[in-house]
């Protein structure tokens, strides 16, 4: 492998959305890019680390050195992950559908003139940082690291995401429009542990991942 104070570790990386199928041409999704997870990913190979990254349906190239797994709905992401376990570290950047279709069709809806409009049910995805934090049918990294996107409140849901997934940090970003966190190239940041927070400035999407991973390498990095 490639070496590095990372050497040796192994990561599992979510990135990207997830595509939740209404039909067999119809889907619900959202509006990440996989940018910022898969720089992450790439970020955490060139400190040495075995990465696995489990990509959403995005449109940018696999980052080079990590093995990539493409899956489409929260479902299958959630699979992909516990098979890429165990893991020294996991790090979730993917936006994850919160609700899959309950009422999945298996051909086509059909508009019919004079037919109300179909109804699309929702039911709960599972929550895959939630799972790998609290090691529910896996094994727990030593280290697993959430992201929190939100449009209000964004460090009081943070920490209450932190709290109530069970994951060690959380990287809460604002998506609120105009921003452009989703598929722009810079982000600004929060890192949140259990101890505080800390502000970063606006940084490329490059650099908020190179920083993270020299973060993770602190914690994990070799012999530690
Ligand atoms: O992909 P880009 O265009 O570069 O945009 C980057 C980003 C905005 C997608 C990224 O920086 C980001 O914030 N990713 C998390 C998006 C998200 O879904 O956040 P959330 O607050 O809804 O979820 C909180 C955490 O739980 C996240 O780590 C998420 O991956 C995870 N989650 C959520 C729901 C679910 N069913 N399973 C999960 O694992």
């Amino acid at each position: 492998g490639t070496p590095g104070p990372l050497a040796g570790k192994k990561a599992v990386v979510t990135s990207g959305p997830t595509h939740e199928a209404i039909d067999p041409v119809r889907y619900i999704a959202n509006h990440s890019s996989g940018k910022q997870g898969h720089a992450i990913a790439a970020a955490l190979a060139a400190l040495g680390a075995e990465v696995t990254l489990v990509s959403g349906p995005v449109h940018i190239p696999d980052p080079t050195g990590v093995k990539v797994v493409r899956v489409r709905s929260a479902s299958e992401m959630l699979d992909a992950v516990k098979a890429a376990l165990p893991a020294d570290m996991a790090v979730c950047a993917a936006a994850v559908a919160d609700w899959t279709v309950a009422n999945r069709a298996t051909e086509k809806r059909k508009k019919k003139a004079g037919a109300p409009p179909p109804v699309i049910e929702l039911a709960p995805n599972p929550d895959i940082l939630a799972a790998v934090s609290k090691g529910e049918g896996c094994s727990r990294p030593r280290l697993v690291v959430g992201f929190a996107a939100e449009t209000e409140t964004l460090l009081d849901n943070a920490r209450d995401k932190l709290a109530r997934k069970g994951c060690d940090w959380i990287v809460a970003n604002d998506v609120s429009e105009g921003t452009g966190t989703f598929g722009g190239d810079s982000n600004v940041v929060h890192l949140v542990d259990a101890k505080g927070v800390e502000d970063w400035p606006r940084l490329g999407k490059d650099e908020v991942a190179a920083r993270l991973a020299l973060r993770i390498a602190a914690v994990l990095g070799e012999g530690k």
